[in-house]
């Protein structure tokens, strides 16, 4: 058998290892062994490409290696856990440039005779350039290095629809004529025009609406990576390109239904461009009924049923593992406890499972709103725990809310809610939440991990 055929042959491997992982990515109880099996696909591509030898020099792979792991390994151990988003938005953005290089190289090399070729590299140059800037903003508004305001401007349209313009000339002077500008303008033309795609593509979006661009800019990044693999006539990385592109893209269209929103409002509505809530509309509601942690422990003994409802300030305050302690002890006292996670609560797709499995919180306790909804004015108590756009009611009472139509867990269906947060400071989206001002919620102020640690050790005595 010859060597290209054993290649192949191993990169198909690798393709199924890529698919039956992602596949068993859908289940929690399976989702470890699933990204065991991606990797283990992935390094069997990544040590078959380079036994290959088809490549350069090992000196230059070495050194491009041993650069790479030394920035991975400081970025990923300094990373919050708060700012995983935004290291996404940079890994998506390196994709972008890595496969716009690999383009740019080739087109360079000049080794090329038919349109569907050049194609290939033209699609490669563009995508890769716009997810590399287009990350690059992304991850500015989310750090807040840049406004996370919507930057929406007169005319934008129109500057939009010239750029467009533009970029289909240089891609027919690219494919077809070759010969009004040079080779070389060409292509710094149209990496030009994609670094600006880029900017201009995310630039008008709010901050709130950045995770779902992530999404959609690490789809972007597989379908540069497709196309680069077509450059380089390389079949896995075909594939991984394509499954990343097909995934995100899923994924994206997970969190627009998650908001109630399509993607073309949330690309183009400049959501977030309405002022904060303020504290006049905070009075205008009426007065909040606080509650110390003391006499919250006496309702939570006495309750038999408890919902918790974990938000982005869990993550914030890292409370996962003593609100797993509470879980137990709650348990101990005869509560039935359950966890109800939205699919947006956080800042990224899995956010509170994620914090939950790593505080080894039982997956059987975790409901979807759906489940839990229904049978919403059953539970005695609903602890809110630093989450508040995806428990406002405002989403299915006030039409005029920017996030009316959003599902949201129930929760002032229930017959007492807490809420533990530490201010009246709205949640992600900058509005205000009515939830705080119901006859039978009571606010809970204070750090979640503080107050629910007190909450334990009432528990204790
Ligand atoms: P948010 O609505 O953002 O509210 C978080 C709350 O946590 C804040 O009101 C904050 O109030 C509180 N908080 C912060 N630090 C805290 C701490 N140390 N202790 C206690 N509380 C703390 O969160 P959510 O309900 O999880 O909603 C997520 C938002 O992100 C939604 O608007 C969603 O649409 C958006 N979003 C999410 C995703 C994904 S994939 N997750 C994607 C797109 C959009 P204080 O400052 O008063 O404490």
């Amino acid at each position: 058998m010859n060597t290209e055929i054993l290649v192949n042959l191993a990169y198909i491997g690798s393709s199924i290892l890529f698919i039956v992982g992602l596949k068993m990515l859908g289940s929690p109880d399976t989702a470890r062994r699933g990204n065991l099996l991606s990797s283990s696909g992935m390094l069997l591509a990544v040590l078959i490409t380079l036994l290959d030898q088809n490549i350069i020099d090992y000196r230059y792979i070495a050194g491009g290696l041993l650069a790479g792991s030394i920035v991975g390994y400081f970025a990923a151990t300094k990373v919050k856990m708060t700012s995983m988003p935004e290291m996404v938005a940079i890994f998506n953005g390196f994709g972008g440039i890595a496969s716009l290089l690999v383009g740019s190289a080739e087109f360079i090399s000049g080794v090329f005779d038919n349109p569907a070729f050049l194609g290939a590299i033209f699609l490669t140059v563009l995508i890769g350039g716009v997810t590399f800037t287009g990350s690059i903003i992304a991850y500015g508004k989310l750090s807040e290095v840049i406004s996370g305001k919507p930057y929406l401007y007169k005319g934008q349209q129109f500057v939009n629809g010239l750029l467009l313009l533009a970029i289909v000339i240089i891609g027919i002077n690219m494919l077809f004529i070759q010969g009004f500008i040079s080779s070389e303008q060409t292509l710094i033309l149209l990496i030009a025009l994609a670094f600006i795609l880029g900017v201009l593509f995310v630039i008008p979006i709010g901050g709130a609406d950045m995770p779902v661009v992530i999404a959609l800019l690490n789809s972007f990044s597989g379908l540069a990576a497709c196309a680069a693999g077509f450059v380089i006539l390389n079949n896995v990385l075909i594939v991984a390109g394509a499954l990343v592109g097909a995934s995100g893209l899923i994924l994206t269209n997970i969190m627009c239904k998650a908001m109630n929103r399509s993607l073309a409002n949330v690309l183009f509505s400049g959501f977030g461009a309405a002022p904060d809530a303020s504290d006049d509309a905070a009075q205008e509601q009426g007065e909040v009924k606080p509650i110390s942690a003391e006499d919250a422990y006496l309702i939570l003994e006495a309750a038999t049923s408890v919902l918790i409802v974990p938000g982005y300030g869990m993550a914030v305050a890292q409370a996962q593992h003593t609100v797993r302690e509470l879980g137990e002890l709650l348990e101990e006292n005869g509560t039935e406890v359950k966890y109800a996670i939205h699919p947006v609560a956080g800042r990224m797709p899995g956010h509170m499972n994620v914090l939950l499995a790593e505080a080894n919180v039982s997956y059987d306790v975790l409901v979807e709103p759906e489940d839990v909804n229904p049978i919403m004015d059953t539970v005695d108590v609903c602890m809110v725990i630093g989450a508040n756009d995806v428990v406002n009611p405002d989403a299915k009472e006030n039409e005029g809310s920017p996030i009316y139509g959003m599902p949201i867990i129930e929760v002032d269906n229930s017959k007492t809610v807490f809420v533990l947060k530490r201010s009246m400071a709205s949640g992600f989206a900058g509005i205000q939440n009515p939830l705080f001002f119901k006859s039978n919620t009571r606010m809970l102020f204070g750090d979640a991990k503080e107050t629910v640690s007190t909450l334990v050790s009432e528990f204790k005595g």
